[in-house]
């Protein structure tokens, strides 16, 4: 039997129950799509489910505003995915009266939506025979004929595609397209996949040839950059706290967080109790360690106090947890700290404890105000 075939074969014998796997609607599988980018099944399928309750078609998603969308998202990382996920919807319910472009072409028209995920839904909605080709086409292709290409480099991305389409079956794009995925997510895992009861293990060039580990090749490294963060959890009179609408572009851009003093480098709890207590007192602070009063990327009101808020000294500055908390994102480390800022009157621009939880936040702030309010 040849590839496609077998392929096939194992993936109606052991592809999982996944709800987007009961439907061909195209406002579905797009969204599955989005969020199944970066993101693991395991992961990813409440949120399908939390998202199609929520708006069961195009137009309930297009009129919603863009925080209710970013709030329901908030822990799937890659935030740009939600606001682009906003516009399509409104492109498709707004300009194309709801209907999703029925075709790879015309997909490919939608905001956020490039060659995979054209050839996703193309392939699994309209049986469109156009391979999908993402990092487990790459690994499993690589391995099964023993590719070296780099798919890092300029030129893999045509080679891979000419590969897959060479494979696939013109009558059934949808099945094997989702078998490719399948099998890369569940057999050909990229550290350490069982071989030995893998269905292709008599004709796949890199276990052939003991070369599992070293395929797909992929040279350039992502470059990783450090970041230090503290945050400022003003407490007023009334028990309120202050949120900013972090609205430069670069990571969680739109979503809230508290106060920012972000740092080149490590700053001793001392010295930056003491940046903390000019940052409130003084309008124009002085910068020691490299510090400064918004992120590097950011605009200069971002993470900024408001005048309100800098009228006044605070009563104390408490670091609330003695370990940074360390959160990875793809190109960038941050090592965090959450400080406590209390202060001896009330604050017009702070907001009550239940009104901040409204909006939507970095998972790891979240994670860190549900500890610390226990909500
Ligand atoms: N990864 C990306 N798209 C997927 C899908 N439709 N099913 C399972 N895993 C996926």
């Amino acid at each position: 039997m040849g590839f496609s075939k077998s392929l096939i074969q194992w993936y109606l014998q052991n592809k999982r129950d996944l709800p987007w796997r009961k439907t061909t609607d195209p406002y579905r599988i797009w969204l599955s799509e989005i969020m199944l980018q970066q993101t693991r099944v395991a992961q990813g399928t409440p949120y399908f489910v939390k998202f199609t309750e929520a708006f069961p078609t195009v137009h309930d998603m297009a009129s919603a505003p863009e925080e209710h969308i970013l709030k329901l998202w908030q822990g799937l990382g890659y935030y740009s995915r939600a606001r682009n996920l906003h516009a399509t919807a409104r492109q498709v319910a707004f300009e194309m009266g709801g209907t999703f472009p029925n075709s790879y072409a015309g997909l490919l028209k939608l905001k956020g939506v490039g060659d995979y995920t054209a050839a996703a839904i193309a392939s699994i909605s309209y049986g469109e025979p156009v391979p999908v080709v993402d990092g487990n086409v790459y690994r499993v292709l690589a391995r099964y004929f023993g590719i070296q290409t780099d798919i890092s480099s300029s030129g893999a991305k045509k080679q891979f595609t000419e590969v897959a389409a060479s494979l696939l079956p013109k009558d059934d794009a949808a099945t094997f397209n989702q078998a490719m995925m399948e099998f890369g997510a569940l057999q050909c895992v990229p550290k350490n996949p069982d071989c030995s009861v893998c269905i292709f293990n008599k004709e796949c060039a890199a276990f052939l040839t003991g070369r599992v580990s070293m395929l797909p090749v992929k040279l350039k490294k992502t470059k990783v950059t450090d970041r230090f963060f503290n945050y400022l959890i003003v407490k007023d009179a009334a028990g309120h706290t202050i949120v900013n609408k972090r609205t430069a572009k670069g990571i969680w851009h739109n979503l809230y967080e508290f106060p920012l003093i972000e740092t080149e480098k490590e700053v001793s709890v001392d010295e930056m109790s003491m940046i903390i207590g000019r940052y409130f007192a003084d309008e124009k602070p002085p910068r020691p360690s490299g510090a400064s009063r918004h992120g590097g990327t950011g605009s200069p009101e971002e993470g900024k106090a408001s005048p309100a808020q800098v009228a006044f000294a605070p009563k104390s500055i408490t670091l609330l947890h003695p370990e940074r908390i360390l959160h990875k994102l793809s190109h960038q480390h941050l090592s965090i700290r959450f400080w406590e800022v209390e202060f001896g009157n009330v604050l017009s621009n702070a907001i009550s404890i239940e009104e901040a939880m409204k909006y939507p936040f970095p998972i790891v702030i979240h994670n860190f105000m549900e500890k610390h309010w226990r909500v």
